[in-house]
């Protein structure tokens, strides 16, 4: 299947598009490196020896999208591309409106026109807001608590309001829950721009020595040991799931959401300990107040996917931790940096093949 990926650079895209890669699909990424490198394009093109056409192409650029989308001709798109930062997107709502909701709009209408009708979505256990009744389902009620939540809540509803509009679209809503590890090569994994908002790189920053403790925000809340428990889910997992959600999409049309995570959850006291345990290093940490907007506990009802795709999460805590240990011991800084100039040097129909090169 020629599968387009947008924000196939990022975190969970790299890895899915090596799964692809893997599975034999022909695949394409269009990304504009806003928060990511083409560095691990790269990567994941020499862990699979397949090359990637890669478009370094915004969403936003309605035109340059469109050219490359009658250009890949794809028959289905998996949609990560989008800004993820919550803080981020309380200081700047109106950027994260455009970049997602618009973003998303401009994509579905160059599909539209090029005739490929066949969506995975990015969207997040966010939309199920602050609710307690656990375990999360799919049918959940649901509501957002900051910007970016609303994003992924606007963007549900509009490909509702589009599947119901029209039957040739085949769309599929994964909420994912926490995703975390990296690719077991430790070529790969989750490269946080400045200090990581989200707890698990942010001890394996303490672990490796980058950053002095975790902040750990509360420890009164009613959980065994106090601290916030969520369902971390492995990358690995999650990017397997993408495959299963196209396959079904295959020969089922209409809307579908999946829960993406494994159904339990662990504390954050469970992750520091299993890093200090995995990584030998010593993790200090703090406990601080409660992070505004966060619950108690977070964790999927992971059946409906395992029913309906044949699709279950296998790896647990440990080997999420030892796998993202390995990434984070192996690249301290993440990937290297590329340079402003290799960087404007990258056009539109640049191929990645073991290295960027111009097709030019
Ligand atoms: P990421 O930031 O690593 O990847 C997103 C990619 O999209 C980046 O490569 C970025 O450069 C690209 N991008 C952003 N805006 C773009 C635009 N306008 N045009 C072209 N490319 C653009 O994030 P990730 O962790 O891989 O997340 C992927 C998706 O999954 C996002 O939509 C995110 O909201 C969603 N999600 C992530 C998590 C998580 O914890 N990582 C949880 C739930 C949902
Ligand atoms: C966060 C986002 C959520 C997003 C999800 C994606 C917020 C408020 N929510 O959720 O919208 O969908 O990431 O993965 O940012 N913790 C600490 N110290 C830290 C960081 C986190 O104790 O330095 C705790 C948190 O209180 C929480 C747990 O660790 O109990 C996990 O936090 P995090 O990784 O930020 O994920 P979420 O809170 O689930």
């Amino acid at each position: 299947m020629r599968v387009l990926v947008t924000g196939g650079a990022g975190y969970i895209g790299s890895h899915t598009v090596l799964q692809l890669l893997e599975a034999g699909h022909q695949v394409s990424v269009v990304d504009n490196f806003i928060n990511s490198s083409p560095e691990s394009l790269r990567r994941v093109v020499s862990i699979a020896s397949k090359k990637v056409a890669t478009f370094r192409v915004d969403l936003l650029d309605r035109k340059a999208l469109a050219e490359a989308i009658t250009s890949i001709q794809p028959d289905a798109v998996i949609h990560f591309a989008g800004l993820k930062a919550v803080g981020e997107s309380v200081a700047q709502p109106l950027r994260y409106y455009k970049n997602n909701v618009t973003g998303t709009i401009n994509l579905l209408e160059a599909m539209d026109e090029a005739g490929c009708r066949t969506i995975v979505f990015s969207s997040s256990a966010t939309v199920y807001g602050e609710s307690v009744d656990l375990p999360l389902r799919e049918t959940t009620p649901r509501s957002a608590t900051n910007p970016y939540g609303r994003t992924k809540l606007h963007i549900e509803e509009m490909l509702e309001e589009l599947a119901a509009s029209d039957s040739r679209w085949r769309i599929a809503n994964l909420r994912y829950f926490n995703p975390v590890g990296a690719h077991e090569s430790g070529l790969i994994g989750e490269d946080p721009q400045g200090i990581p908002n989200n707890l698990m790189p942010f001890v394996a920053q303490v672990a490796v020595g980058k950053r002095d403790a975790v902040q750990v925000f509360g420890n009164d809340y009613p959980t065994a040991d106090g601290t916030g428990v969520r369902d971390y889910i492995h990358v690995l997992d999650l990017a397997a799931g993408h495959l299963a959600a196209l396959d079904y999409l295959a020969s089922s049309g209409g809307l579908h959401v999946w829960n993406l995570g494994t159904g339990s959850g662990s504390s954050v006291l469970d992750v520091i300990e299993a890093f200090q345990r995995i990584s030998a290093r010593l993790v200090p940490y703090d406990i601080v107040a409660r992070r505004p907007g966060d619950v108690a506990e977070s964790y999927a009802h992971a059946e409906k996917a395992r029913l309906d795709l044949g699709w279950k999460a296998e790896r647990g805590l440990e080997q999420m931790v030892e796998d993202m240990w390995r990434w984070q011991f192996k690249n301290p800084d993440g990937f290297p940096k590329v340079g402003h100039e290799e960087m404007n040097s990258l056009e539109l129909r640049d191929f990645v093949l073991g290295e960027v090169a111009s097709n030019k």
